[in-house]
């Protein structure tokens, strides 16, 4: 029987590799056969709950407190 895992990737998504079977609305459409998923741990995606490269995007910055006149 093969073998799932999950990799962590650092400040990146969780990438499953193996047999796993996707379900639920988000994997419709998905071409089967897929052997490694890319989840979003980020929360960024705008392919819940697919990373889709949101996570190495800048974050939009707040104004620094001290830079209001
Ligand atoms: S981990 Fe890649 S978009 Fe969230």
């Amino acid at each position: 029987m093969a073998e799932v895992s999950i990799t962590v990737v650092d400040d990146g998504p969780y990438l499953v590799t193996g047999p796993v079977a996707l379900t639920g609305p988000e994997a419709a459409g998905r071409p089967p056969g897929h052997r490694t998923v890319a989840l979003c741990r980020c929360g960024r995606s705008a392919d819940k709950p697919f990373c889709d490269g949101s996570h190495a995007r800048p974050r939009a910055t707040r104004p620094s407190r001290s830079a209001a006149p």
